[in-house]
């Protein structure tokens, strides 16, 4: 897809067709196009954990956090990031400038996730709201494991619309210097 269609077509959705599954293939492309985010130091500190099919439908209630999120439900796949410790180097350099590189880190790689769904027809939804210590469980990994981000993947709904993106003005958020 030309990029810019890409951009503007990318959004978050937030109502699945529940019979529509997303192929383990597709998932597993879309992981690997993910993995060519730049990173700090080319750490990549994190794990992919990608659910599917009947653990998907168990997976929704731990990004439901106080009532949040129900149109999980109907999700039929979903991407929870898992971070992993920074690389030595990443280490020194957080520290040198006093900035922790690796959720900047996690918030390109889902940027590229959702970016990689999309051109593939596969709509997407990056969810803050969710319940770390239940995700580390379900997924059998040490309770301080972090996720500090899920990807909701899946076909959305017939009729879902493309909604206009509400932005900032340009001249708000873009400065030019000379
Ligand atoms: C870090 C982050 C956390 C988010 N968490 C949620 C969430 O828990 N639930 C949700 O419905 N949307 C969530 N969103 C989606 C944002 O609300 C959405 O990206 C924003 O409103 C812009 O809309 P658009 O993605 O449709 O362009 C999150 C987005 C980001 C980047």
């Amino acid at each position: 897809m030309d990029l810019e269609k890409l951009y503007f077509t990318r959004q978050s959705t937030r109502e699945y067709n529940p019979q529509k599954h997303v192929s383990d293939e597709d998932l597993a492309e879309i992981c690997r196009l993910a993995q060519a985010a730049p990173s700090a130091v080319n750490s990549q500190p994190y794990i992919l954990h990608v659910i599917t099919g009947e653990k998907a439908k168990e997976f929704a209630k731990y990004v439901q956090v106080l009532g949040s999120n129900r149109w999980a439900s109907a999700c039929p796949a979903f991407i929870a990031i898992e971070e992993g410790k920074p690389a030595v180097l990443e280490r020194l350099g957080q520290r040198l400038v006093k900035t922790e590189f690796v959720p900047i880190d996690i918030g390109i790689l889902s940027a590229y996730i959702v970016l990689a769904a999309e051109n593939k027809g596969i709509q997407s939804c990056i969810v803050g709201m969710r319940d770390e210590k239940g995700i580390a469980e379900f997924l059998g990994l040490k309770e301080k494991t972090k996720f500090p981000l899920v990807i909701a993947l899946g076909y959305a709904a017939d009729g879902y619309p493309i909604r206009e993106k509400k932005r900032r003005s340009f001249d708000e958020a873009v400065k030019f210097y000379k």
